[in-house]
């Protein structure tokens, strides 16, 4: 019998106790033992009771699992970095084994408790911190350890990619989709992680961390999020053959990688361009695989609930043949994190300026004297002497193109830059 404690009974937690208690048989078979849950660590006593949690079972406090040799297995549900961090590291030098959906945690502390779940020879896993139901970090960890990765390309949010969806289908604005999904419970409250990027931050450096074995932190991610896209970005994407996503990106080239998150402007024929609503999807490309993508619920308690269980029946296997720690940090190399300014892209231009002659050919030769390259010119509209002019670039050093956008926003001519957006997956290798 493996006993397991689970801290936290929200969505995710309860989500676990409910999955348990429904194919305890079928997980005790694939585990090869029965799996017993001992403790739960919840203040709120009605959340316990919801998810049908014993009394005997609800724990007076942490304490109670952290004396209990009995216990095998505790499973972080709790979130956010304290009292997570101090539970998960006090468990861990315990000899107990970990598992966490905590993605916040990792993404900032994830050195640290590898460093101690090595020293304590335990299994620390983590499979539902990044995208949900979708099995990720195992495959990157084990099926495709034989690659070396170049790309790994996400959908890492739901949140974005069903206002993002909205916007596009109903051409509407993103105050307004916003609104609507907070009305519904798609989106937070608060939803600033999400529509600002953090969110699919933490998980592009967790996923960076592990498919280019060197240490990639929120920090290392340039975030960009999506509350300036508008419905005429979403408009000419849609004109010019191009879908708008929220992609959150770790490539690596020469030794080097580089993470980001931000809006980007994908090929209608991309395989992450149809991945709508609420859905995730990772795409990965690796030297022998070729291209591969992971698509299902990135978020949602049974979802969530499905990968924490996986883990758990990972870890009794683990017991049973003794080899705990087997899978530990994959951080082995110490690569150079590039920033943003070094990124070569092409990039879709939204401004605003007069129309008259020559307008064109002045805003043309400030591109020209910063090695700027126009594959796309298109005047959209023109009312009252004004122009909306829309370009794509060709590929160009984004340090270049943030110089030339200085020049020409101090010019007479210019009224504004409405928006700058990247190009991604345009020229797919083939393998
Ligand atoms: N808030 C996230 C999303 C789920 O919208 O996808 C949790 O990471």
């Amino acid at each position: 019998m493996i006993n397991i404690a689970v801290l936290g009974c929200g969505t995710v937690g309860s989500g676990v106790i409910k999955l348990l208690a429904q194919n305890s048989e079928t997980i005790a078979l694939r585990g090869g033992e029965p799996i017993s849950l001992k403790w739960v660590l919840e203040l709120d006593k009605e959340k316990c009771e919801t998810a049908g949690v014993a009394d005997g079972a609800i724990a007076a406090s942490f304490d109670d699992i952290l004396n209990d040799e009995e216990i095998d297995i505790v499973v972080e549900l709790i979130g956010g970095l304290e009292p997570a961090f101090s539970f998960i590291t006090a468990a861990m030098k315990k000899g107990k084994h970990i598992v966490t959906a905590n993605k916040d945690l990792i993404a900032v502390k994830g050195k640290e408790i590898f460093e101690i779940a090595e020293a304590n020879q335990v299994d620390f896993y983590f499979e539902a911190s990044v995208a949900g139901g979708i099995p990720i970090i195992s495959p990157l960890k084990q099926a495709l350890a034989g690659n070396r990765i170049q790309q790994v390309i996400g959908i890492l949010n739901g949140t974005t990619n069903y206002i993002l969806t909205k916007m596009s289908q109903e051409g509407r604005a993103f105050d307004d989709v916003l609104a609507e999904a907070q009305k519904l419970g798609y989106a937070e409250a608060d939803p600033s992680a999400d529509v600002e990027g953090l969110d699919a931050a933490r998980k592009i450096a967790i996923l960076s961390s592990i498919a280019f074995n060197s240490r990639v932190t929120l920090d290392d991610v340039y975030v960009e999020g999506i509350t300036k896209i508008t419905p005429a970005d979403i408009k000419y994407a849609d004109e010019l053959g191009f879908i708008v996503k929220l992609l959150a990106i770790g490539k690596e080239t020469d030794g080097q990688i580089q993470t980001r998150v931000h809006p980007a402007f994908l090929p209608k024929d991309h395989p992450l361009a149809a991945v709508n609503d609420v859905f995730n999807a990772v795409f990965v490309q690796g030297d022998a695989v070729g291209e591969i993508m992971h698509f299902g619920r990135g978020a949602g308690q049974m979802p969530t609930a499905s990968s924490v269980m996986g883990d758990i029946i990972e870890i009794v296997r683990n017991i049973r043949q003794q080899t705990n720690g087997r899978i530990g940090c994959t951080c082995y190399e110490d690569k150079q994190a590039l920033s943003i300014d070094c990124l070569a892209a092409q990039f879709y231009i939204r401004m605003t300026v007069t129309d008259r002659p020559g307008v064109l050919a002045g805003i043309a030769g400030v591109f020209g004297n910063h090695n700027v390259s126009l594959a796309t010119v298109l005047q959209k509209t023109s009312q009252e002497n004004m122009a909306e002019l829309i370009l794509i670039t060709h590929e160009v050093k984004e340090r270049d193109l943030r110089d030339a956008l200085i020049v020409l926003k101090e010019m007479s001519i210019v009224t504004a830059i409405n928006n700058v957006i990247r190009l991604e997956g345009v020229q797919r290798t083939e393998i």
